[in-house]
């Protein structure tokens, strides 16, 4: 979507992986969907170093609603979890240099079972507008297959006339893909910012591989149209959770930082164990991420059941020659750092430069000509992630 936003992939924090629909304060106040955990998350977002590292958008996901809209047809939070209010809570979020997100549902009702946009897209996106919302997630349980297009268009219409940039999240993929349905990626590129193109990941590696798959048998459809202002996007980073080792964590990070894909957060920030908020605060990965070339990666080859992934990105060399990442990932459970040697020419990188190679997890420095080979050795369902750059190139 040309609206000027998203010219890298988002970053952000949002509640759904971690938080989920856990509506009972009574028995977790600390942990429920209310105002109370989003200004906690804020303040740890701006006091934490993530806004600093480039963690811009607080994200609320579902279940802040209410059951039934106001007397005028508008949404309105659960007055008990959200009692000062959502444009409140919206300046409380400014108020800290972060911009702040919201959820809806294009059909009847959100996936929770909360009232669903149906019927009513120019007012809510009139109220999110009053409300200072930056950024919409809108999801679409209850809606039919055939209506999702179109209706994800009308919506995008009603947030532009508002005149209030909003970085507009789609899912319309998410519910078609499953279903055997090709979405249309280029009305996708047009309307959304960003989408959510497959099912939504759980607490596991297993979940982090099976989105990697099918990114990966996916990619000649859909990786052309990722782009500045426009991004695919495999879900939020499940790292500091109960599901992925630190390795397995430092995996997930790479691999979305070679994706382009959104870089959400869901986790607490306030439990989080130091080590995994480095994996999210790594300033090369996000670098990486944030590349303003804004190219999806690709699987490359597997060799021996290490898949390798490449990401072009800059900078130059003096020849014109890009830089890319490239991403070693270890689908091996026999337990020691799997050896293992490629040349750039068997990644594709056959240029006429000579590279200087860079780890970005376990810095050290190499130059390599072309026909040199590159060690590494991957740990058990873990990451090396590396970067090319033109020996001529000025960084
Ligand atoms: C389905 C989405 O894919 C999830 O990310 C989350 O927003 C839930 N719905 C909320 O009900």
């Amino acid at each position: 979507l040309d609206n000027g936003l998203a010219r890298t992939p988002p970053m952000g924090w949002m509640h759904w992986q971690r938080f989920r629909c856990l509506v009972d304060c009574d028995a977790y106040p600390d942990e429920c969907i209310s105002e109370k955990l989003f200004k906690t998350m804020a303040d740890k977002m701006a006091s934490e170093g993530y806004l600093a590292a480039g963690y811009e958008y607080l994200i609320i996901d579902d279940c802040w609603m209410a059951k039934n809209r106001d007397a005028q047809g508008r949404l309105q939070p659960n007055a008990t979890r959200f009692p000062s209010g959502i444009k409140a809570l919206s300046d409380y979020v400014h108020s800290k240099g972060l911009k702040f997100g919201i959820y809806s549902d294009y059909g009847t009702k959100t996936c929770a079972g909360y009232p669903g946009s149906h019927g009513h897209l120019e007012t809510d996106a009139q109220t999110f507008a009053e409300w200072g919302v930056d950024y919409l997630k809108l999801d679409g349980c209850y809606a039919d297959l055939d209506d999702l297009e179109p209706g994800y268009i009308q919506m995008g219409k009603f947030l532009n006339q508002t005149g209030r940039p909003i970085v507009y999240s789609c899912s319309w993929p998410a519910y078609q893909e499953p279903k055997g349905v090709k979405p249309n990626y280029t009305a996708l590129r047009e309307t959304c910012n960003l989408w959510r193109n497959w099912d939504d990941i759980d607490d596991t590696w297993s979940n982090v591989t099976s989105i990697l798959k099918w990114f990966s048998t996916n990619q000649d459809r859909i990786a052309e149209f990722s782009g500045p202002g426009h991004w695919n996007d495999p879900d939020m980073l499940i790292i500091g959770n109960f599901g992925l080792s630190y390795e397995q964590s430092k995996a997930q990070m790479a691999l979305w930082a070679i994706l382009a894909a959104p870089l959400i957060m869901s986790v607490d920030l306030r439990t989080i164990e130091p080590k995994f908020r480095d994996v999210l605060l790594h300033q090369e990965v996000i670098k990486i991420n944030q590349d303003a070339l804004g190219i999806q990666g690709r699987l490359i080859t597997t060799i021996n059941k290490i898949d390798i992934w490449t990401k072009p990105i800059l900078p130059k060399g003096d020849k014109g020659a890009l830089s890319y990442a490239i991403g070693f990932l270890s689908n091996r459970v026999d337990g020691y750092p799997y050896r293992l040697n490629v040349t750039l020419a068997q990644l594709g990188i056959n240029q006429s430069e000579n590279y200087k190679i860079q780890d970005v997890f376990d810095p050290m420095s190499v130059e390599v000509t072309q026909s040199e080979k590159i060690f590494v050795r991957v740990k058990p369902t873990g990451v090396v992630l590396l970067t090319a750059t033109p020996i001529s190139a000025k960084q």
